[in-house]
């Protein structure tokens, strides 16, 4: 019988990163396109710098198998595209029912959840907050503070994403936007569409 090895790892949390699981990736403001409500101010920032680092996550990736966990570290920049906050893509997880975990490290953001049935949950994390994403729950980081935004992440490594739910809905129901005393709200989003009661549900 041959056993994984157990390893360790570094994170560094003013870099926000986790160093030596072995991958890792970024998305740039490019990446982001059809996210925003005001295209018109994405069109003009993403111009001006296309290249420039929304988040970037860094990661160990064991193995696919169910029972196997994927760890590590996303840090994403400050920034609003016309007043609404720089956010991850989000997802679904590709097999629905699988959870996630994240823990605060740094500066202050939220965790933007909606059901299937499109019921929304938000809730703030700032440092040493762990955030219990549960199964079937569509999940999308936001960093709503003035600094990075650094979370740890843990899910099961069989999980995988589902990007395209929230492209189908135009969005997610609800976007993060800037208050006049720098603090956050959340809005309608004008141009949602609220998804088949089953979606979500059919990969579990
Ligand atoms: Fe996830």
């Amino acid at each position: 019988m041959e056993w994984m090895e157990p390893r360790s790892f570094a994170v560094d949390v003013p870099a926000g990163s986790m160093r030596g699981g072995g991958s890792c990736y970024q998305k740039r403001l490019k990446d982001m396109a059809g996210q925003y409500a005001n295209a018109a101010v994405f069109a003009q920032m993403a111009a001006a710098s296309a290249d420039a680092v929304v988040y970037e996550v860094t990661d160990h990736r064991p193995s696919q198998r169910a029972g196997d966990l994927i760890t590590g570290v996303t840090r994403m920049s400050p920034g609003d595209v016309a007043g609404e906050y720089f956010m991850t893509r989000g997802h679904l997880h590709g097999v629905a029912d699988r959870p996630e975990m994240y823990f605060c490290l740094a500066g202050k953001g939220v965790m933007l959840m909606e059901a299937p049935d499109g019921q929304t949950r938000v809730l703030e994390m700032t440092a040493n907050t762990i955030c219990y994403v549960p199964p079937c729950w569509i999940h999308r980081s936001v960093n709503v503070g003035p600094t990075d935004f650094v979370t740890l992440f843990c899910y099961p490594a069989d999980s995988g994403q589902d990007y395209d739910i929230i492209a189908r809905s135009n969005g997610m129901r609800l976007r993060v936007m800037k208050t006049a005393g720098a603090g956050w709200e959340t809005i309608a989003n004008a141009g949602y569409q609220p998804r088949a009661q089953s979606s979500g549900r059919a990969r579990v």
